[in-house]
This record gives structure tokens, C-alpha cells and sequence, in this order.
């Protein structure tokens, strides 16, 4: 068997045209979003998408994909969510920036807090950096110590400490980070070690989802020592569920491991789309909450939120991570039997819920290029090497569909020798 990996790319007249004029206008035709850049994407994807119904969204040009990014994570019921969107509509008729908050705000702190087990509070923001920027202050006014710890690699935002890019930033900005290594427990007390007396916090995902490596589940014993660690320090530990929000477990990434954070952060999926964020946290760091000036002119939209409780409210209705589960299980499944069936020796790391692809022996990544470009043209949008997201829409008929998609993109990339 040898493979082919050049697949011939599709047209995409609008896209192209609409990429031309973004070029003159936006700096690069596209800031930021490196993971929707389609610069760094395989030919066949386009840059800019028309919309989005269930399970499925459609590009500029009128393409209809099977979704599996899902905006990179908001979308979690599918999008345009009838209970989500007729919430949206009944705020929108009250309206949305008011001179104060709405009652919403209240009603949505109240059902976080009694849907995540360690939340006495909740404050919220827009994006994921707004929450995990206003965790780290949180914990340092409580503890008035300096450094963060955040294993090497993880992304946690796109202020001036978080940013991947340094273009921009001084070193100086990054002075008080620490980093170790993500699931190993030495690592971790060795900067622990290092920095002791002077921790405010300790920051870390639920699982490893780092760009272009397999995905790894934290182990019990590196989630109890960076536990056990933060507490000897009294400094903070600060669970960053921005990408995980609603989909692994509504009440806390790490109950299972019954390992309870200071402070979480989430984003992306708490409404479905909406612009929201909210920073969760123990009655120990209420003071220290109330004490931060966080704020921004539109944290306070009734809209979002709104969209945020009857997100959370079908999340945990339908039991959202249960059903996502299944269906992630589905087409993990059904693409790696499709990849056997071809000769590729491929999986979908991590949690079933937000998949990986990774093809054995493709550290450039080549394969996963080829097969993600060839999808496309079979009706999937998938991810070469950032990690996936399944929805609620996606029900078996959806998967099974998909599953097409990804046989004949195996069949188009492999032939026999
Ligand atoms: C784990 C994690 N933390 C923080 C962020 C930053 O969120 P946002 O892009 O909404 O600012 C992201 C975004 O991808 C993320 O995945």
C-alpha cells in the first residue's frame, strides 16, 4: 500500500474573493484564530462561513458540512438551538446592554453555582481570557503572591502572559510564569519547589489538548498533587474549562477524580454561541472577587446570558456530556474502522467528546492534511491538528452520514500499490 497525499484542492470562488478583499481591510486578512486560519489549513478549506442549522454548517460558497469543530467548542446542542435561540429572542425583546444588569445575571449565577459543585459564586465576562485573567488576579489579591504556575505548551488566552505569539509582548510581562510539564507530578513540585512562598496560583485544563499532539486524559495523581500542591502553598488552583465547559461533566471537569478547584473559568459552550464567560469560585475567594476591578462595557448583556441558562438548563436536562459522549463514541469508532478499512493506522485521542485526529507516524502532520482536505469534499469539517468537537446534534443519522464522508475520503487518499 502506498499512500497518496496530493489530493486535488476544490474552488472556492466566493471564499477566494472574500479572502482578496479581507486582505486590503484586515491586518493579514485574518487576526489571531490560528486554529481557523485556513493559512494554515489544508487548500480545500475555506475561510469564511455563510451558517449554521443542528449539526451541519455551510461556507461562503454553499458547501454543507457535517460540523465537527462547532466554532472551536461554543456550539454544544448545534447551532441555532430552538430553546437557546427563542431565549435569546424573549431578552432581545426586553433588550440587552442596559444602564445596569438584568435579573439574568443573578438567575445565571444562581444555576451555576448550584450546577458546579465547587461554585459559591460566579462573576462573569465575555471571551475565555476575560475568566482566566480574572482568575489569576483573583487568586493573587487573595494571596498577594506573584507567580503562576500553567504547564509548558497549554493555551490559556491571548493576554500579554498567555499569548503563544510573542510578537508584541516583553519579557517582562512573562516574568511570574512557571511552567512544568503537564501530567508529571516531579515536574510540577519542582517548580512548586522552586517558587514556594511566592505562588498565587496554579492553572491547568482538565485534560491535555495542547495543537498537533495526542491528547491525554490528567492522570488521579497529577490532579490530586496539583491539588495538594496548591493547597500547602495556599495559593489558588484555577481549573481552565473555557474549552471544556458542559461537555466532559456539568458539575466540574475533575469530579470524577474528586478533585475540586479554587476557581474555574468557563467560555465557549456555556451559551451555545453567545458571547459569555464566567469565572466560578469558592466562598475563600469572595472577598478577593468582590475586591478585583474586572469589568468591561458589554460583561453585564442580558442576551448572552439569557442564552447561558437555557444552555446550562438542556445541558444538564438532556445530559448533555452523555449524549455527545455517544455520539463522539460513534464516529471514533466508525473513522477509525474507515481507516483500518483503508490501511491507515489512525485514532481519535482524548475525551470522545472532543476528538483528536492523529494518524501513526505523521509528525508533519502530512496525512492528517490530505485526509481532512479530502473530507471536505465528502461533506465533513474536520480538524488536521487541533482537537474536534461533537454536539447534541449530532445524532446517529448525522454521524453515520459523516462516517460516509470520512470512507470515501480514506478510499480518496489511499490506493493500492
Ligand atoms: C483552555 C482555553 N483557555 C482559554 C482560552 C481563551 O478563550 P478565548 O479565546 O475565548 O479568549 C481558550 C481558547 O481557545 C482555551 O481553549
Amino acid at each position: 500500500m502506498s499512500i497518496v497525499v496530493e489530493t486535488p484542492a476544490w474552488a472556492l470562488p466566493r471564499d477566494q474573493s472574500v479572502r482578496a478583499r479581507a486582505a486590503a481591510v484586515v491586518p493579514g486578512g485574518m487576526y489571531g484564530h490560528m486554529t481557523a486560519n485556513a493559512q494554515n489549513m489544508p487548500p480545500s478549506f475555506p475561510q469564511f462561513y455563510d451558517r449554521g442549522a443542528g449539526a451541519y454548517t455551510w461556507d461562503v460558497d454553499g458547501h454543507r458540512y457535517v460540523d465537527f469543530l462547532c466554532a472551536f467548542g461554543p456550539v454544544l446542542l448545534g447551532h441555532r438551538h430552538e430553546r437557546v435561540e427563542a431565549a435569546v429572542a424573549a431578552q432581545a425583546e426586553r433588550g440587552d446592554t442596559l444602564s445596569g444588569p438584568s435579573e439574568r445575571m443573578v438567575d445565571l449565577a444562581e444555576l451555576l453555582t448550584e450546577t458546579v459543585a465547587h461554585a459559591d459564586w460566579a462573576m462573569f465576562a465575555k471571551n475565555g481570557t476575560d475568566a482566566t485573567s480574572a482568575a489569576v488576579r483573583v487568586a493573587r489579591a487573595a494571596t498577594g503572591k506573584r507567580k503562576l504556575l500553567k504547564a509548558s505548551v497549554a493555551y490559556h488566552g491571548a493576554n500579554d502572559w498567555f499569548t503563544p505569539r510573542t510578537a508584541g509582548v516583553t519579557a517582562e510581562d512573562r516574568l511570574n510564569i512557571v511552567e512544568f510539564a503537564y501530567n508529571d507530578v516531579a515536574s510540577l513540585l519542582e517548580a512548586v519547589a522552586e517558587h514556594t512562598g511566592d505562588i498565587a496560583a496554579i492553572i491547568v485544563t482538565p485534560f491535555r489538548h495542547d495543537a498537533f499532539v495526542e491528547q491525554e486524559l490528567a492522570t488521579a495523581e497529577f490532579a490530586r498533587a496539583v491539588r495538594e500542591a496548591a493547597t500547602r502553598e495556599g495559593a489558588a488552583l484555577i481549573l481552565d474549562e473555557v474549552r471544556t465547559a458542559l461537555r466532559l461533566d456539568v458539575r466540574g471537569a475533575w469530579e470524577h477524580l474528586g478533585v475540586r478547584p479554587d476557581l474555574t473559568a468557563f467560555s465557549k459552550a456555556l451559551a451555545n454561541g453567545h458571547p459569555v464567560s464566567a469565572l466560578v469560585g469558592v466562598d475563600a475567594l469572595r472577598s478577593a472577587a468582590a475586591e478585583v476591578y474586572v469589568t468591561g462595557s458589554f460583561w453585564f448583556s442580558a442576551v448572552p446570558m439569557a442564552a447561558a441558562i437555557a444552555t446550562i438548563q438542556e445541558a444538564v436536562e438532556i445530559d448533555a456530556p452523555a449524549v455527545i459522549g455517544r455520539a463522539g463514541s460513534r464516529f471514533k469508532d466508525g473513522l477509525e474502522a474507515a481507516g483500518r478499512a483503508a490501511g491507515f493506522e489512525v485514532a481519535l485521542t482524548g475525551p470522545v467528546q472532543m476528538p483528536m485526529l492523529n494518524f501513526a507516524d505523521d509528525r508533519d502532520k502530512k496525512l492528517a492534511f490530505a485526509f481532512t482536505d479530502a473530507a471536505l469534499r465528502h461533506g465533513v469539517l474536520l480538524h488536521p491538528w487541533h482537537n474536534m468537537f461533537v454536539s447534541a446534534a449530532h445524532d446517529d443519522a448525522v454521524v453515520d452520514e459523516a462516517i460516509a464522508g470520512v470512507v470515501a475520503a480514506f478510499r480518496e487518499i489511499a490506493r493500492t500499490a
